[in-house]
């Protein structure tokens, strides 16, 4: 079975056994981080789902997020991508970091991008205030291509640091913005091609950024009533236009430093009529990585 433009009901591991293999294009999630009612905090306040628990033995969760990360591999086409949200938990005291079970399954990683969410600060604790959460590229190689193909020009402007403040006006215990699907989806497929997955689609962020930018979709999710919410979204989906071109506006970049190198266009170091400081400059440079 190869669904498209379907949110399917159920626990994602069950439903993606059901799907046949390498179909889908490029997958975006979020899990469940395994935090739920074990961390009561002052400030921050518990995420708890209408129709699972947040709360399984960290060896049970991990080993769980391996299967469904193999699953997911085993959907994905050659050449294809899963972008994977998750954070550092602390256990006791003893940090959990998510390369632990990501290395154990069959994908490669490619990039780990740092989302910065631009939260609070001014809070004292027991380490300085983490703001940031992961973002894992992992990749599924192809025979020929083990790294992927380079990425077109217009996203030359990115780096491996995002700064995307939280979702407040969701619903949603724990959603991520728009914006943050949609330039994933923007910067891995072709325009109007591929399909998008999302096992854990929650509100279904992930299938409004792909249905915005027309490509097909596939969600999965454990709660009926997070799925209404995302039928609404999606049929609304005119209402957050905004904010996914807000978002793809950011990407404007037309050719990279090594296109114009490679044209013989200007790349800025030999611009005629530079100062004579700036010549004593470039000269100090070369000599000193030259010598
Ligand atoms: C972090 S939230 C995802 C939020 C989503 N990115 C959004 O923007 O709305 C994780 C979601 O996974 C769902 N979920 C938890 N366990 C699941 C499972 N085994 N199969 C499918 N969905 C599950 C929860 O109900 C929750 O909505």
């Amino acid at each position: 079975m190869k669904p498209a433009n379907k949110i399917i009901h159920g626990n994602c591991l069950e439903v993606l056994k059901t799907f046949d293999s390498s179909f889908v294009d490029l997958s975006i999630t979020s899990p469940p981080y395994n935090k739920g009612e074990k961390h009561k905090g002052w400030l921050v306040k518990n995420v708890v789902y209408d129709a699972c628990e947040d709360k399984k033995s960290e060896q049970d969760y991990q080993n769980e997020q391996i299967k469904i990360l193999n699953e997911v591999f085993r959907v994905t086409k050659d050449g294809g991508s899963f972008f994977y949200n998750h954070k550092i938990r602390w256990e006791k005291g003893v940090i959990i970091h998510p390369l632990e079970w990501i290395s154990k399954t069959d994908w490669t990683i490619r990039q780990e991008i740092i989302w910065d969410r631009m939260i609070a600060a001014n809070i004292r604790g027991w380490r300085f205030w983490q703001v940031d959460e992961k973002i894992f590229w992992l990749y599924k190689p192809t025979q020929n291509n083990k790294i992927g193909k380079e990425l077109a020009s217009k996203h030359a402007l990115l780096t491996s640091i995002w700064r995307f403040p939280p979702e407040r006006k969701n619903v949603h215990p724990a959603p991520f913005p728009l914006a943050l699907p949609t330039r994933i989806i923007n910067s891995i497929l072709e325009e109007n091609e591929g399909t998008v997955l999302d096992p854990f689609c929650g509100s279904g962020t992930t299938l409004l950024a792909a249905k915005l930018l027309k490509k097909n979709f596939l969600g999965i999710e454990i709660s009926k009533d997070y799925i209404n919410l995302t039928e609404e979204r999606l049929a609304n989906c005119n209402n957050e236009k905004k904010t996914a071109e807000e978002e793809l506006q950011k990407h404007t970049v037309l050719k990279t430093f090594k296109d114009r190198k490679q044209n013989g266009e200007f790349t800025g170091k030999f611009k005629k009529g530079l100062s004579p400081k700036q010549k004593n400059q470039i000269n100090f440079l070369e000599k000193k990585t030259n010598p």
